[in-house]
């Protein structure tokens, strides 16, 4: 299966199996907004939990807060959402529809790209082991042509970035020949700037000065409660402030399912710091991050720092935590030195001191921040993507396993009685009650005992419990594993202690 067909089947199967649905479904959806489903809601808790207590109590130097979607509108001037957080779009006029001209030209590189990589699958199947990559590549004169054409059209779109340049955007959009996907037409309009925040009415007064802001970030919410928190809390520098909670960006895409959406979730953090000391705390919590990412055990290889060479201009150092998804590295998180921006433009914008005295120092100063930011929908992907698997097993069967890390797993343990007659069901009943308190549980009597272990596997329940006639008799029942497929014979009384190793989210904390 090639990663893209892959990532067709997972979408499939989030929708199968109540993780993920197209919001508005009755309604044919719409574009780039979906809702979590019955098992997608408990990963989804898990997942902010795992990140929450690991901010929160593993720091005892970083307390939460919960701030509103609303925010007074020149919040989004100080951050510079209002001048600056634009995408360039572009329209076709024959099918009307809308596209980011930044990715019509990333789609044409990608293609340029595929057919260097297909020059150099065929050459690899024609030598065999006597295949020299790098060799090829630098002689064959297909993919000669091809690279010199990639290096051209890629320096221009990066001078295009850089100078933030509209017309050169079209212009290389036109030499470019890119159709238009849907009417297979070049007749486009002129590139524009777009700005991403979605606005709304308030209910005070009507004009312009009463639009109030989804917000795009949740980040302001923390910039703007600094002084409330750092007061009430007594907080002394370095602190860090943490929030989860929902973002919204009117993105302009296609295809991403999850990875980009118009509402969607972020966890972030933001670590107030003496100014000069900010580059410390960037690496300390590059490794931090990091080392959050890996304990989940889905490969340290499918995890990297992408620094960014062009630095946004508020910010001195920037990196991004890309996880290996279905469709190649892309970003998970960003981790950013923000310096005193955000509330150095609250302090200007709103004509309120924000300053911290610092006793050691004997000074004042607006406190340099490090930001780390990841987006729960991606996370909910990287680790939905990296989880599946389908397996083939003795005798031509095959089934299908989400191997999500067991602290995680929306079920942590299905309870199953062998037969629905001879007191099973009743005694299967009571091991759920040994059980419901500790663990997110299912209980399932339907069909062969195969086919319900296969649903478990399909939502990733570490563990099935399996109560048959002998329980009547020791009160010991099957324990089957979800990734050995292993069964053995245990004790109902130790059930709680066995799980609880594998599935209690203390154990991956622990490894912080
Ligand atoms: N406060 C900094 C900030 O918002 P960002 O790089 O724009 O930075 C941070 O976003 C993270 O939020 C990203 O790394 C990504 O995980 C997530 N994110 C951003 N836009 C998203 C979208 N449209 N859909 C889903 N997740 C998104």
């Amino acid at each position: 299966m090639t990663q893209e067909e892959l990532f067709k089947v997972l979408v499939a199967h989030c929708k199968e199996y109540g993780f993920i649905f197209p919001s508005s479904e009755i309604y044919d959806g719409l574009a780039a907004v979906y809702d979590y489903g019955q098992m997608g809601v408990e990963l989804k808790n898990n997942i902010k939990r795992y990140w929450w207590e690991a901010m929160t109590r593993l720091h005892e130097d970083v307390v939460g807060i919960d701030s509103c979607v609303f925010m007074h509108p020149k919040t989004w001037v100080a951050s510079g959402h209002v001048a600056a957080f634009n995408d360039p779009l572009i329209d076709n006029r024959d099918s009307k529809k809308r596209y980011r001209a930044d990715v019509l030209i990333e789609d044409y590189l990608a293609k340029i790209e595929e057919k260097m990589n297909k020059e150099v699958a065929k050459g690899r199947k024609r030598f065999g082991d006597a295949f020299d990559e790098a060799q090829f590549r630098a002689t064959n004169p297909n993919v000669l042509r091809e690279q010199a054409k990639y290096d051209e059209v890629h320096a221009r779109y990066k001078a295009a970035e850089d100078a933030n340049d509209l017309a050169a955007y079209k212009q290389i959009i036109l030499d470019c020949e890119i159709v238009d996907p849907i009417s297979g037409t070049r007749n486009w309009t002129d590139v524009r700037q777009f700005n991403l925040m979605f606005s709304t009415q308030g209910s005070n007064t009507s004009g312009s000065d009463d639009v109030l802001y989804l917000r795009p970030e949740t980040a302001q919410g923390i910039f703007v409660e600094y002084l409330n928190v750092q007061k009430t809390g007594h907080m002394k520098i370095p602190f860090g402030i943490a929030q989860i909670g929902k973002a919204f960006r009117n993105e302009i895409v296609a295809r991403q399912f999850i990875f980009r959406m118009k509402e969607f979730e972020q966890m972030e953090m933001e670590f107030f710091v003496r100014p000069g000391t900010e580059m410390e705390w960037f690496e300390a919590w590059k490794k931090a991050r990091m080392a959050w990412h890996v304990a989940l055990g889905m490969g340290a290889e499918n995890y990297r720092f992408h620094d960014h060479e062009k630095l946004a201009h508020y910010a001195n150092a920037a990196t991004d935590i890309e996880f290996n998804f279905p469709f190649g590295f892309k970003e998970l998180e960003g981790i950013h030195s923000r310096t005193d921006f955000d509330l150095g433009n609250h302090q200007k914008l709103s004509g309120k001191k924000i300053q911290y005295f610092d006793p050691d120092l004997g000074e004042s100063y607006v406190p340099y921040c490090v930001e780390t930011s990841i987006g729960v929908d991606r996370m909910f992907l990287a680790v939905l993507s990296h989880s599946y698997r389908v397996e083939e097993l003795e005798g031509g069967d095959s089934r299908v396993v989400l191997g999500i890390p067991a602290p995680l797993a929306p079920v942590k343990v299905a309870v199953l009685p062998l037969v629905k007659k001879d007191g099973l069901p009743e005694l299967a009943q009571e091991v759920v009650n040994e059980l419901k308190y500790d663990f997110a549980y299912q209980y399932d009597e339907k069909d062969s005992i195969g086919k319900r272990y296969r649903r478990q596997d399909a939502i990733g329940t570490p563990f099935c419990v399996t109560v048959d006639n002998d329980t009547l008799v020791d009160r010991t029942v099957t324990l089957r594993d979800r990734d050995t497929m292993e069964q053995v014979r245990v004790p109902i009384s130790e059930l709680r202690s066995i799980i609880d190793k594998k599935v209690n989210m203390s154990n991956l904390l622990r490894k912080l």
